[in-house]
């Protein structure tokens, strides 16, 4: 969602806010802008709707200098898609711009209203610029003591960097509940709400915790805690591995295809030193979190989206194999409601970015509420859920720039199945079924392979869907959670309305929508549940619907008029179906999007990190 560059330098920073911003793109934004003032102390401001590449059009018309500013990519929440509602947003001498959502916005506007203040955009935002102006004019003092008074009025989150035209040395900035980095350079400071927007310039970053409030010149860096107390916070060195270039997708035409096809490669790296002499690893844990596994009696999986899908295959594993009760829910609903907390529970957050809102929000306040410990499942080892759990797991998928997450998703299986066998091997697994399991992960790598080989029968089959405007997808058992991932990734990208399943629960209500129009997907696999998929397609078939059904080759169907059937290889073990059979949903996913032309790395409306509500 909105990112947010700063920067205070001898020299001169405009083009490298602009390409902060563009290492920001890939988190979703609809619109950007940017701020500086020049050495004679003008303010410049240039915003633009679109993308970053419209603004650095504008710039090269409207050249744009400075040793100071700052810049936004704006994902809209309050107020329309326009200009005027791009950040930074000014008031006199004051410009903010801010990740987040003030949420009693309006009451704060009707107070400055009369004292005389009239805001130009809709936003939430230009409310902090007049009320940090309005503090100034009335008391006084550095925009850090001012900003340390009027937070306690500040409702919501916010991750905000202001600066003042007048003292245009100095950049102040806090944040709640949306991050905030400094990334410290040479003879320059930088302030960022992701440390990728930094990487061609810093590589020591200090973490701003929830509260403070921090000064940067550039040669000095000051902070100060919610209190008002003036703190140390570690300088961290970090080489960010710049594994991706934002410019180029290599041979691929998306970033998403690139990412589907990166997942044999980025499974073996998530699985690299952490199977050895038949066992699961993982080095990351110290020897004092094996004690406190052995003595967890249930697991609690709270995430959002794809994640959410992830730790609800989780939950037949972990019930299956370890026989360990698993409960998964949304953390938009988890944080909201008064949850009981069973005894001996693990709380596990799964998230591939670490910052979005709602599974941060809910980590925190399970915090002293009596969970034996907090493990986050992340892909980002600097993000605030990581640096805010107990313990943490890394999936090693590398950065995902695609909105619709793909790669980030298979891993976080891998991990979680891993986990299982893991603590399975704390509380005396029977070896046996140990040891297939760690066989079928380590084959994982070599079936994705395989399955990129049936792309082609895939994209043939896209083009049957370019008219359609609903789908069905079903599955059972662990394979459920697939079919809703694959209506999820569908309807993200394609924009084709797609639901999920259970396939035991067609004839409660979703048979009543079957006709010829709306194609069924079917996920099965040679299993227990076999026969009883196959009466769902008969009932399906009996009702004149259109099947596609994904399974092995020898699972005994035959292809006709409305029965398509794409094949995957034999003798798949079980346990592992869910990560092999997410493939083919996301290569549906993608052909369908290709076809219907749509913006498939960043679909409409869609963030990559959802940091706000
Ligand atoms: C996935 O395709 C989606 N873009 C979305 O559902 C995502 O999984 C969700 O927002 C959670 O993100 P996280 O894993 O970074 O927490």
């Amino acid at each position: 969602m909105c990112g947010i560059v700063g920067a205070v330098s001898k020299r001169d920073i405009a083009q490298f806010l602009l390409a902060g911003l563009r290492r920001l793109e890939y988190r979703g934004y609809d619109s950007a802008g940017l701020a500086t003032v020049d050495s004679k102390g003008k303010l410049n401001r240039l915003r633009r709707v679109g993308k970053v590449e419209v603004l650095m059009e504008a710039a090269k018309k409207y050249p744009i200098q400075g040793h100071i500013g700052i810049a936004h990519t704006r994902w809209a929440t309050h107020g329309k898609l326009t200009e005027i509602n791009a950040h930074p947003h000014i008031s006199e001498n004051i410009v903010v711009a801010h990740n987040g959502i003030i949420e009693n916005y309006k009451f704060l506007y009707e107070r400055l209203y009369r004292k005389g203040y009239r805001c130009m955009s809709e936003t939430d935002t230009e409310i902090i610029a007049h009320l940090v102006h309005w503090e100034q004019k009335q008391r006084g003092g550095t925009l850090a003591e001012i900003i340390l008074r009027i937070i306690p009025q500040l409702y919501g989150t916010y991750g905000i960097i202001i600066m003042d035209v007048h003292n245009s040395n100095v950049l102040t900035a806090t944040c709640s509940g949306s991050p905030l980095v400094i990334g410290c350079g040479m003879d320059a400071n930088f302030l960022a709400s992701d440390p990728i927007a930094l990487l061609p310039v810093a590589h020591r970053f200090v973490f701003i915790e929830e509260g403070d409030i921090i000064e940067v010149t550039h040669c000095t860096i000051k902070i100060w805690n919610k209190f008002g107390q003036s703190v140390n916070r570690p300088e961290v060195e970090y080489f960010i591995k710049d594994d991706y270039d934002i410019e180029s997708k290599g041979p691929y035409q998306h970033y998403m295809q690139k990412e589907i096809f990166e997942q044999p490669k980025v499974i073996k790296d998530t699985l690299k030193n952490r199977i050895i002499n038949g066992a699961i690893i993982f080095p990351e844990f110290g020897q004092s979190i094996n004690k406190l596994l052995s003595k967890v009696k249930h697991i609690q999986i709270i995430a959002c989206g794809t994640s959410y899908h992830s730790g609800m295959v989780s939950k037949y594993w972990f019930e299956e194999l370890v026989r360990i009760p698993c409960d998964v829910e949304i953390a938009s609903e988890f944080r909201y409601r008064k949850f009981v907390v069973r005894k001996d529970s693990l709380l596990i957050v799964l998230s591939q970015s670490g910052e979005t809102a709602d599974t941060l929000a809910a980590l925190r306040i399970t915090k002293n509420m009596g969970y034996l410990s907090s493990l986050a499942i992340c892909n980002v080892d600097y993000s605030s859920l990581v640096r805010e759990s107990d313990f943490c797991l890394l999936i090693k998928a590398g950065i995902e720039i695609g909105v619709a997450s793909t790669k980030a998703f298979t891993n976080q299986l891998t991990v979680l199945l891993m986990l299982v066998i893991y603590i399975g091997q704390i509380k005396g697994m029977n070896s046996k079924i140990q040891s297939s399991v760690i066989h079928a992960i380590t084959l994982l790598p070599d079936y994705i392979e395989q399955v990129f080989s049936i792309e082609k029968g895939i994209a043939n089959l896209s083009k049957n869907f370019i008219d359609k405007q609903h789908a069905l997808f079903l599955g059972r058992g662990s394979l459920y959670p697939i079919a809703m991932e694959g209506a999820l990734k569908l309807k993200e990208i394609s924009y084709i309305h797609a639901e999920a399943y259970a396939a035991g629960e067609l004839k409660h209500g979703p048979l009543a929508l079957i006709n010829m129009n709306i194609p069924v997907i079917v996920i099965v696999t040679k299993n227990n549940l076999l026969d009883k998929m196959k009466s769902n397609i008969e009932e399906i078939l009996a009702r004149g619907g259109n099947v596609y059904i994904f399974s092995e080759y020898n699972s005994g169907f035959i292809e006709s008029d409305n029965i398509k059937i794409i094949p995957l290889f034999e003798n798949i073990e079980t346990i592992i179906t869910p990560i092999v059979y997410t493939i083919p949903m996301q290569l549906l996913a993608y052909h369908i999007a290709l076809v219907k032309k749509t913006d498939i790395d960043k679909p409409r409306n869609l963030a990559k990190s959802v940091t706000v509500e």
